[in-house]
């Protein structure tokens, strides 16, 4: 079993499709989910599976980002999933698990991403660029926003659409395919960096 940790900010629907697909039930062991919020949509449905939360940030009862990374090595963690989550990972924490950390963005990366993309402000600019295609990316984490290489993208024609919102719509729905998709292939070891490439091995 693939044991990840799940970090979130919002309403939690990509951490929905990974907890529900049916593919990954033997698979894999969400074992924590982490925000910078105190109350999210995120946790409610962690809590709804038995899955213990945690917040990340100064004050108390939360753990501060430079105590993160022990914490993290305490779960024995295979992969950590950005779903929605909204901060930088502190530098130390990416170092000790490169390449095991790995966001999904609602956009076609290297396009509409970094610093303050993210929700509708990634839309909107899609929208307001009259771009015809979005999709999704699941990336691997560095220490800059969005700027990991490319593990996997679904594109989605958007040449009808008549607001962000409906872009937003229609990329959420292929999110929750890509998500768990990457997932299973991180879990059955068909990741693999070639040179400057990342392939999914069939
Ligand atoms: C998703 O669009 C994700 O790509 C982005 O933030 C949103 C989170 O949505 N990074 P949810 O919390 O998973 O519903």
């Amino acid at each position: 079993m693939l044991r990840i940790a799940v970090f979130v900010s919002g309403r939690g629907s990509n951490l929905k499709a990974i907890l529900v697909h049916p593919e990954l039930t033997n698979l894999i062991k969400v074992v924590a989910v982490f925000s910078d919020k105190t109350e999210c949509g995120a946790f409610e449905i962690a809590k709804s599976f038995g899955i213990e939360t945690k917040v990340v940030g100064k004050g108390e009862n939360k753990i501060a980002p430079v105590d993160l990374l022990d914490v993290l090595k305490n779960y024995n963690l295979d992969l950590i999933v950005l779903a929605g989550y909204l901060k930088l990972i502190p530098t130390d924490v990416v170092e000790y698990f490169e390449n095991r950390i790995i966001n999904i963005h609602p956009a076609l990366l290297p396009s509409f991403g970094g610093k303050g993309m993210y929700g509708m402000n990634v839309h909107n600019a899609v929208f307001h660029s009259s771009a015809k295609v979005s999709g999704a990316t699941v990336h691997f984490v560095n220490t800059e926003y969005d700027r990991g290489k490319i593990i996997a993208q679904k594109c989605v024609d958007i040449s009808d659409v008549k607001s962000a919102e409906e872009i937003a719509e229609r990329v959420l729905k292929i999110e929750h395919q890509l998500l768990p998709e990457v997932i299973k292939a991180f879990a059955q070891d068909k990741i693999k960096i070639e040179g400057n490439r990342v392939v999914i091995k069939s």
